[in-house]
């Protein structure tokens, strides 16, 4: 048999091999090796041999995985929120995301109230397009309601790669968006094959609670926790999988940080409703202790929405379900702002920017919750960093998975070596890293992105806008299937009568 050099051997391609490893997929593992040429995988078998003196790059993977690159599908770069802007764009955001085996992100493009959505997608794009260091897909957050909105959804569906829209419950008189507008969005999401995402929070108890913290005095972070409890999310948890399921429109629970959430959406799956959860790093290794933290600067650094919750066992319970299958995939909500600016909101918790870090450690906390644990295996390891992203949001299996033809975004994971989570080494520019000092096994000791070795001993090679966006079709597979089908099982019931 002739070799892959042999078949076609310009001197100008570029070539990667990775030898030795144990390639992961979300169902299966084997010993091969892994060849990219020009930014494709384009071999994966036991002993490639390549001869002759081409510029290849070998990259020795023996005792360790070798992974589909992980794919983040909720973070927030550059995003102007709450009076400033989150500090790391898309070019630091990326380069982070790379650093901890990332190779995908997915970013919400979100307009203001009244403003366009189309707009606010050809924003992000110019935003990320010249600074994104891996490829990058788009949602877009549907914030009001109007016939133009309806229009402008269905232009993005058709021409501009979008297959997913976010309603935020949350956010009162900023994002949030009433029951009726999320029936209207729902209903259209359905009828263009696209897949309906909610920040799950009831805003307008989050608006009433806050003004009775500060009435009272409570105004230092401790008080946003206590503005938004458990229920708060619970409630609009379920309400979302109700008005999805009376749209027969599939939903996408962004930022699950709750057991009762976590277990509304098992319960609907069980009851075969559409309805996907994604918890985040935060979610799966911190909790709100840290909101009653004697300095003011280290419980602000934990105030995302929704907030983490105290109770002990719920990041080992959304690990349990994620593991189970109950939960589908792992993001970060990574959004994040300075000690500074976080101190925007001193004197009133309401006004702290909300958000956390996480692209670059969401990786390395699931395999150590989740893998060393016990909890999952290698396989759903991949699934739930990677693999299950790109087959919602139809992405697969150009990403999230090691085969002949996809891209070339492959990661070599070193099961057992450790690494201590530093704010010092992150590539964040934040100040604060909410993991600081978490000791984590498993790492990347090599990241391949768009078959370019962009990290290699815990060096980033990144390159400012050598990322590509991925533009996103509907239907996916994952999602739809089974949708057509309930519409006809569920059609309304008339009762012909001879009488009226
Ligand atoms: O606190 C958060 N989650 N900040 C980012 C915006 C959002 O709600 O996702
Ligand atoms: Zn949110
Ligand atoms: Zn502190
Ligand atoms: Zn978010």
């Amino acid at each position: 048999m002739p070799s892959s050099q042999e078949q076609n051997g310009s001197a100008s391609r570029s070539l990667v091999l990775i030898k030795g490893g144990r390639v992961v997929n979300d169902d299966c593992i084997t010993e091969a090796d892994v060849l990219i040429e020009d930014g494709l995988i384009v071999e994966v078998q036991s002993n490639i041999e390549i001869r002759g003196g081409e510029n290849i790059e070998i990259v020795d993977a023996s005792g360790k995985l070798v992974i589909p690159g992980g794919i983040d599908p909720h973070v927030h770069f550059q995003l102007p929120f709450m009076g400033t802007h989150s500090v790391d764009d898309f070019y630091t955001g990326t380069k982070a995301a790379l650093a901890g085996g990332t190779t995908t992100i997915i970013d919400f493009a979100i307009p203001k109230k009244g403003h366009s959505h189309l707009g606010a997608y050809e924003q992000w794009r110019k935003w990320a397009d010249e600074k994104v260091c891996c490829d990058y897909g788009l949602h877009v957050a549907v914030t009001w309601w109007s016939d133009q909105v309806k229009a402008d959804m269905e232009t993005l569906v058709k021409e501009k790669g979008i297959n997913s829209f976010k309603m935020f419950m949350a956010y009162k008189d900023v994002m949030q968006v009433s029951d009726s507008e999320m029936i209207n969005i729902m209903s259209t999401c359905k009828d263009i094959g696209a897949l309906a995402q909610v920040h799950a929070e009831n805003g307008d108890v989050i608006a009433e609670n806050t003004r009775r913290l500060l009435q009272a005095g409570v105004n230092g972070p401790e008080g946003h926790a206590q503005s938004r409890p458990e229920e708060v999310e619970h409630e609009a948890t379920v309400r979302a999988i109700m008005l999805a399921n009376q749209t027969n429109c599939p939903l996408y629970v962004v930022h699950v940080m709750s057991k009762t959430s976590a277990r509304a959406i098992a319960d609907a799956r069980r009851e075969g409703r559409i309805v996907f959860g994604e918890p985040i790093a935060a979610g799966l290794a911190s909790d709100g202790h840290h909101y009653y933290h004697q300095c003011w600067r280290h419980a602000a650094a934990h105030v995302l929405s929704p907030p983490l919750r105290c109770e002990a066992d719920t990041a080992s319970f959304l690990m349990d379900l994620l593991a189970n299958g109950d939960l589908q995939t792992t993001g970060t909500d990574h959004c994040t702002f300075t000690s500074e600016q976080k101190a925007m909101g001193k004197g009133d918790f309401s006004k702290i920017p909300n958000g956390i870090n996480g692209v670059e450690e969401r990786m390395s906390i699931v395999w150590h919750k989740g893998v060393t644990s016990g909890k999952m295996d290698a396989c759903n390891f991949v699934a739930v960093t990677s693999t299950n992203s790109a087959k919602i949001f139809n992405l697969y299996p150009r990403k999230g998975r090691i085969q002949v033809g996809s891209d070339g975004d492959v990661v070599v994971w070193d099961p057992t070596a450790t690494k201590t989570i530093s704010v010092a080494t992150q590539q964040s520019v934040s100040d604060f890293n909410i993991f600081d000092g978490m000791k984590v096994s498993g790492v990347p000791v090599c990241v391949i992105a768009n078959g370019r070795v962009v990290v290699r001993d815990g060096k980033v090679d990144a390159v400012k806008g050598s990322g590509r966006f991925l533009p996103t079709l509907p239907y996916s597979a994952a999602v739809y299937s089974r949708v057509s089908t309930r519409d006809q099982v569920r059609a309304w019931k008339k009762v012909e009568r001879s009488v009226a």
